[in-house]
């Protein structure tokens, strides 16, 4: 491991080698305020949901190849994606947000809800410009519609806080090319948003008022 990359709240990624091959490993760190054997049991079991599901949405979209798991070091070893973030460049092109969205239906086509769907977690590779996705450590199989509607307002909403001054542009592309794949009626799954997003609210100000 050579060089610190990115800190998040979850795991610690380091650009390295794996032989000539240069490769991030993620590594999902201990919490100082966790109960030691919670901790260690949802690093496991986030290490290796997230081997898994990587693994898993191959088969849909472009996600990098595990090179090794370890299972005692909550390492992920990965091919490196050389390029940019849709976060660093969807402010400038708010139409990059087809691809978020289209990458997110053929996941749902197939059973599979991403869980934390973002614009940092999508990688747009220099070299093939191609996308990649990353990040499955709360990914799971699901055949619910509701799951699929949590995945596209979890990725609504921070294009609604982290991208507001393109928000209206960035989630009407983002939409489209969801429903350019997407096997569920749009009325169906806009409607299970719209709910979700109801008891948001409804929550949110219950919590004012104690
Ligand atoms: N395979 C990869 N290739 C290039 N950059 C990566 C790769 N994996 C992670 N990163 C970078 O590290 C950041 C955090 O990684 P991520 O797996 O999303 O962890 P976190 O749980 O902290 O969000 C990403 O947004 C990206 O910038
Ligand atoms: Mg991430």
């Amino acid at each position: 491991m050579e060089r610190l990359i990115s800190r998040g709240a979850e795991a610690d990624i380091y650009l390295g080698k794996w032989g000539p091959l240069d490769t991030i490993y993620k590594v999902r760190v201990k919490k100082p305020y966790m109960v030691e054997d919670l901790d260690n049991y949802l690093r496991k079991s986030r290490t290796i949901r997230e081997a898994k599901m990587l693994r898993a949405a191959r088969n849909y979209i472009l996600t990098p190849y595990v090179l090794y798991v370890g299972f005692k070091s909550y390492t992920i070893v990965m091919q490196y994606i050389d390029g940019k973030t849709m976060k660093d460049l969807i402010n400038s092109k708010p139409e990059l947000s087809y691809v978020a969205g289209e990458y997110l239906a053929k996941l749902h086509n197939n059973g599979i809800a991403h869980g934390d769907p973002n614009t940092s977690n999508l990688l747009l590779e220099s070299k093939n410009s191609k996308w990649f996705m990353i990040d499955f450590g709360l990914s799971y199989y699901t055949e619910r519609v509701e799951d699929y509607a949590v995945d596209f307002h979890l990725f609504k909403e921070i294009l609604n806080v982290q991208h507001s001054d393109v928000y209206e542009q960035a989630l009407k592309s983002f939409s489209d090319g969801y429903f350019s794949i997407s096997k569920i009626e749009k009325d169906r799954l806009i409607n299970q948003v719209e709910e979700i997003e109801r008891r948001g609210r409804y929550s949110r100000k219950r919590r004012f008022e104690f």
